[in-house]
């Protein structure tokens, strides 16, 4: 904000609006989230939290995902605890109905001299890509100029996938700041996941933060049993990499080498909950041979191996929660209470938080 040319009391009160607690601070609604993995939507109505607003999925009778309010217009109760009947919300209570319209569409016991309810939902604009379900809960018609984060290697077939859930009792900037501060590598060291990063570069704009850090990695995938350092860490032996980190707001993904993709989906459900989903993808490009195979034994190979850094990614995530939830404890008990931070990465990060809350105001 340029602050230059305001008059001395509207800059006093912007100085105050810059000083609001980061900790506290909203999401920009006007993003696409990930709110669930595709495989845990069935045939059963499934209910997410998305920054407190409770939003029910469930599929059409064509399979395709619909997001609707989480509230029975009736009498105010979960839809989700009702079914899913010729590709409409049935609620539990007494059985009225609501489409994809979010209007109500079949009441039981409706008398032939009545008509049907006029109450309606909130319809969200939904789409289902790589994986996951995407909820954009902003401006419906600004749905359609953005997009949900690309995540190429999800189909891909020289990438192995593995996904860990992160659930943290805590606000999502310290889970953003934890992924973009590669120093925090001490934590994991009985893992090895990376060593001796040094910052290098920063780059940053309205819509993302671009960090570029210079480390080490354990891990080399150049032959298809390379993968085996996943399990044995015997096999695996210090190299330096580049390690870059990017926060695309509300996302994270990172690049170690040409090994490794990592990715962070957050669907932030309160100011003192986060839900996340992180996704590793192991690149199986350097492995050649592997090319020339045909493409069932390649995705064969590709889905075997699915889930093969589960132990890694579990490991990680249970230290990251751990301090997460912490700090976020701490600052419950004294939100005024501030240590000297040292990397220049994490400034950033708060200033694009900060534009992208009151961006989305
Ligand atoms: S509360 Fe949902 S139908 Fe009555
Ligand atoms: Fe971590």
């Amino acid at each position: 904000m340029d602050t230059t040319q305001l008059a001395p009391q509207a800059l006093a009160s912007s100085q105050t609006a810059i000083a609001a607690d980061l900790r506290q601070l909203g999401i920009n609604f006007n993003h696409w989230y990930a709110v669930a993995r595709s495989r845990d939507l069935t045939h059963t109505p499934l209910a997410v939290t998305l920054w407190q607003q409770a939003i029910v999925l469930y599929r059409d009778r064509q399979g395709q995902v619909q997001a609707l309010e989480d509230r029975c217009p009736h009498r105010q109760v979960k839809l989700s605890h009702g079914q899913v009947v010729n590709g409409e919300m049935e609620c539990a209570y007494h059985g009225w109905r609501f489409g994809q319209a979010g209007t109500c569409t079949h009441v039981p016991y409706l008398a032939d001299n009545q008509k049907l309810p006029t109450c309606k939902i909130r319809v969200y604009p939904v789409q289902e890509q790589n994986g996951f379900i995407w909820v954009f809960p902003g401006d419906d018609t600004a749905a359609t100029a953005k997009a949900p984060l690309p995540l190429p290697e999800w189909d891909h077939l020289n990438y192995i996938a593995t996904v860990a859930i992160i659930e943290a009792e805590a606000h999502y900037s310290f889970l953003i700041e934890n992924l973009m501060d590669m120093y925090h590598g001490h934590l994991h060291d009985s893992y090895q996941a990376w060593a001796d990063p040094v910052l290098q570069d920063l780059a940053a704009t309205s819509e993302a933060v671009h960090a570029h850090y210079a480390a080490q990695s354990y891990y080399k995938i150049d032959k298809i049993w390379s993968v085996s350092q996943l399990f044995f860490p015997a096999l695996r032996r210090l190299h330096p990499e580049p390690l870059d980190v990017s926060y695309l707001y509300p996302n994270w993904r990172s690049t170690l080498g040409q090994d490794f993709v990592i990715c962070c989906l957050f669907c932030p459900q309160g100011p003192t909950r986060t839900r996340a989903f992180l996704i590793h993808f192991t690149s199986l490009n350097a492995f050649h041979r592997l090319h020339k195979l045909p493409v069932w034994f390649r995705r064969w190979v590709r889905d075997s191996l699915f889930g093969s850094a589960q132990k890694l990614l579990d490991g990680l995530v249970e230290q990251d929660v751990v301090m997460i939830e912490e700090e976020q404890q701490s600052y419950l008990q004294n939100p005024q209470r501030r240590g000297p931070e040292l990397n220049r990465a994490l400034l950033s990060v708060q200033r694009l938080i900060r534009q992208q809350a009151q961006a989305g105001e």
